[in-house]
């Protein structure tokens, strides 16, 4: 069993990509903070990882992070215990679904920007300072492709999302001089309760999830953060998707995520939903790329692929 005496804190850590990240921290010997809402979950999780990987310390944290005093009281916590945190992985975060002018519910809203914003900041401000004053330390930021472009139907989500990808790349500029690395994980539609938890089940993104594996987008952060890399676009699709974002124009990178966010009519239902996302997308890509192709040329569309 490997361990290396650090310590790893994962927000979100109850579900999805975050109990990825906790598998794959645990795999390589680091101690956890282990942060969500349900505890219970967190509890089995907890177990599951120390009896599996011999882990010295695994805390729970049972906590709404939407609510203003919860990353205070996390941070206070972790000290309780006398642990200093190595590495921050802020995961937890939600969608909603719909029309912002007509159908979304605007307290909902607000939450996720309390959760997938606010948190964040204050959790990245509390535990940087403590990686400044002994200069070491790294942070794991979930981004997403929608950081890249905008998100119709989900709006409120897709700018938080553009808000992390910004606020991580200016933070890893201003600590440039430092140990300290901040790394953004980028991933597309991934098979997780994301889409139900918003209301978006049934959508193209949402079959398009299917294929994607919450465990390789974990393992792609947790390498890329090891690697103290700026960014990473998890999948060759998303990677292409992201490439695509820096030569279109943003209305057909906007129309494009609509299309995909939409519920597809009856016609392409009848297809295996997989194959009809998947012929959307690769027609989009295959479209995208023509255009970009003879705007810019090739050494032009190269120049601007810049994703990792
Ligand atoms: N799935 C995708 O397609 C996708 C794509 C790109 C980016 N992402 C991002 O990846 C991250 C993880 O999402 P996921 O796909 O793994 O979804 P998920 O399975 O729904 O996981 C979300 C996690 O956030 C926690 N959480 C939600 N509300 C919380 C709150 N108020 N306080 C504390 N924790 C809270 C949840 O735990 P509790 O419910 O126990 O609190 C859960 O552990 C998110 O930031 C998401 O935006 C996801």
């Amino acid at each position: 069993m490997k361990t290396t005496e650090q310590t790893a804190l994962i927000t979100g850590a109850s579900s999805g990509i975050g109990y990825e990240l906790a598998k794959v921290f645990a795999q390589n010997g680091y101690n956890l903070v282990l942060v969500a809402r349900n505890t219970d979950r967190l509890n089995e999780i907890a177990n599951e990882l120390r009896d599996q990987h011999g882990l010295e310390t695994v805390i729970v944290i049972g906590k709404d992070l939407t609510q203003p005093n919860a990353p205070q009281e996390v941070y206070d916590e972790v000290k309780g215990f006398g642990v200093d945190i190595n590495i921050l992985v802020n995961d937890a975060g939600m969608g909603e679904y719909g029309l912002f002018a007509t159908e979304t519910d605007l307290d909902k809203e607000l939450s996720i920007i309390k959760l997938n914003v606010v948190a964040l900041v204050h959790l990245s401000k509390l535990f940087l300072k403590d990686m400044v004053r002994v200069n070491e330390g790294k942070i794991l930021n979930l981004a997403s492709v929608v950081s890249l472009m905008p998100n119709p139907y989900m709006a409120v989500y897709g700018a938080t999302k553009a808000f992390v990808l910004s606020f991580t790349e200016a933070l890893r500029n201003e600590l440039k001089d430092t140990s300290i690395t901040v790394t953004a994980l980028l991933p597309g539609a991934t098979n997780t309760d994301f889409f139900n938890k918003a209301g978006a089940e049934g959508t193209r993104a949402h079959q398009q999830a299917q294929t994607a594996d919450p465990a390789k987008v974990a393992a792609d952060g947790y390498a890329a953060l090891m690697k103290g890399n700026d960014k990473v676009v998890s999948g060759l699709m998303n990677k292409t998707q992201a490439l695509l974002s820096n030569v279109l124009p943003d209305q057909l990178t906007s129309q494009t995520m609509r299309k995909l966010m939409e519920r597809p009519d009856e016609s392409e239902e009848s297809k295996t939903p997989s194959t009809a996302s998947t012929l959307i997308s690769l027609a989009v890509i295959a479209g995208g790329l023509y255009w970009a192709y003879t705007k810019y040329g090739l050494p032009g569309v190269l120049k601007k692929v810049n994703i990792e």
